[in-house]
């Protein structure tokens, strides 16, 4: 399947608290983004790369320039577009500046940088085998639970109370790249156009809007290296994956 890959990097990055956009803060002396390109050209599976950039950032803008005159001949057209108030709107900028002839959309948020390729690999191949729509995912190691506000009398012992808890074994965490027909995503980007401005703010991902047509959304194996860097904390373990690779 002829295939593009949207890089969502118009996040503000401010829970990281560096005072620039995310994908510009640096991890081993380069920039977040400057990683997460290199490990989608090195996976091998793009035909198109297209970087969704925080409107007006000339600094990403020249770093995707410079990266596109490293491409060797015969490498993806490297693309970029400015990115949308949401990751959704940025998703459907992408979508806009895809060349003819794409059939196949990997949606991948800049912040996973360190995906590894195996991951695009087996996206891929859910596709290629006949998924509309597929997603990496890991178990979650945590116990979930529902809460909400805690309201009367009760407010003065907690802030919340637990409404439920899901089956542990049931729940996935679920990452990037996540892999689309093009049709696929066309159509679930449209729909998501028809929400109110509430249930916009809800859609934190591409499949749950395929859900929403009631496709089925296929998972594969991710991985631990795929962590969405956005804490502090975060940029401490990717440096340290930087040193040595988990395997
Ligand atoms: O904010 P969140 O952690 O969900 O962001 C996930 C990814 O979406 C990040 O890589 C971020 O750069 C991107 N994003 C975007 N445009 C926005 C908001 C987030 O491209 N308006």
């Amino acid at each position: 399947l002829v295939t593009a890959v949207i890089v969502v990097a118009a996040g503000s990055g401010q829970r990281l608290g560096y005072g620039m956009p995310k994908a510009a803060v640096p991890l081993g002396g380069e920039p977040i983004l400057m990683h997460a390109l290199r490990g989608i050209v090195a996976s091998g599976v793009a035909s198109q790369v297209c970087v969704a950039l925080p409107p007006g950032d000339e600094g990403l803008r020249r770093l995707c320039d410079d990266f596109r005159e490293e491409l060797a001949d015969g490498g993806p057209l490297l693309t970029v577009v400015d990115g949308g108030s949401t990751r959704a709107e940025s998703v459907r900028a992408g979508i806009a500046a895809l060349m003819e002839g794409i059939e196949a959309v990997l949606v991948h948020d800049a912040a996973r940088a360190l995906t590894p390729e195996s991951v695009f690999h087996r996206v891929c191949d859910s596709l290629v085998a006949g998924a509309a729509a597929v997603i990496p995912v890991v178990p979650v190691v945590d116990t979930v639970k529902m809460v909400a506000a805690t309201t009367g009398g009760d407010a003065a012992v907690a802030p919340e109370l637990v409404t439920g808890t899901a089956r542990r074994e049931e729940l996935r965490a679920v990452q990037t790249p996540q892999g689309f027909t093009l049709g696929t995503l066309l159509r679930a980007h449209e729909a998501a156009q028809a929400l109110d401005q509430q249930q916009a703010a809800a859609v934190t991902d591409d499949a749950m809007l395929v859900e929403m047509l009631g496709t089925a959304v296929h998972a594969v194996r991710g991985s631990t290296q795929s962590l969405k860097i956005t804490t502090p904390l975060d940029l401490i373990f990717a440096e340290g994956l930087l040193e040595g690779p988990l395997g």
